[in-house]
């Protein structure tokens, strides 16, 4: 993480973007979706406490609502726009099929968190996806669904190896 700082560089999904006059409090939530034009990440609690607004910075899954926009210029930060071209779309597609998708608000920062997990461990047990996306609430779906479709990717991607 860098210096606060009101001109930085944010680098999306490989993309470059310059921003200036970032007041010292923006969130990267704010910045990505009002500067970047990226809405996939969603607010809602906007306290770090629904996982609605997971993006990944260096390879860390963090809440863009609580990370300060200027604090990770120079980082490499993935949306859940950027997911599916950096070969997730597969994550993706498990939602679908499963049925984890419903109202849909939670998915974004699910897919991030979801893709995150697999790739530090990508064989995971159920309790170890229930764990790992301890931090995203749905609302909808009941979890079911969603654990149901992270480890239908696991098992996949381990039988297209
Ligand atoms: S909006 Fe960031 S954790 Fe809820
Ligand atoms: S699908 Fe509606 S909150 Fe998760």
């Amino acid at each position: 993480m860098r210096r606060v700082e009101s001109e930085c560089s944010l680098t999306v999904n490989g993309v470059e973007h310059a921003v200036s006059g970032l007041h010292p409090g923006e969130s990267l939530l704010d910045a990505l979706r009002e500067r970047c034009g990226l809405r996939g990440s969603k607010g809602a609690c906007e306290e770090g406490e629904c996982g609605s607004c997971t993006v990944l910075v260096d390879g860390q899954a963090v809440c863009s609502c609580l990370t300060l926009a200027a604090s990770v210029s120079g980082c490499s930060i993935v949306t859940v726009e950027g997911v599916g071209s950096s070969g997730a779309a597969d994550l993706q597609e498990a939602f679908l099929r499963a049925g984890a998708v419903q109202c849909g608000f939670c998915t974004p920062g699910l897919i991030v968190a979801a893709d995150a997990l697999l790739s530090r461990n990508p064989h995971p047990s159920l309790d170890e996806v229930r764990e790992g996306l301890a931090g995203n609430l749905c609302r909808c779906t009941g979890y079911g669904r969603i654990v149901e479709a992270v480890l239908d990717t696991a098992g996949q991607r381990r039988s297209q190896r």
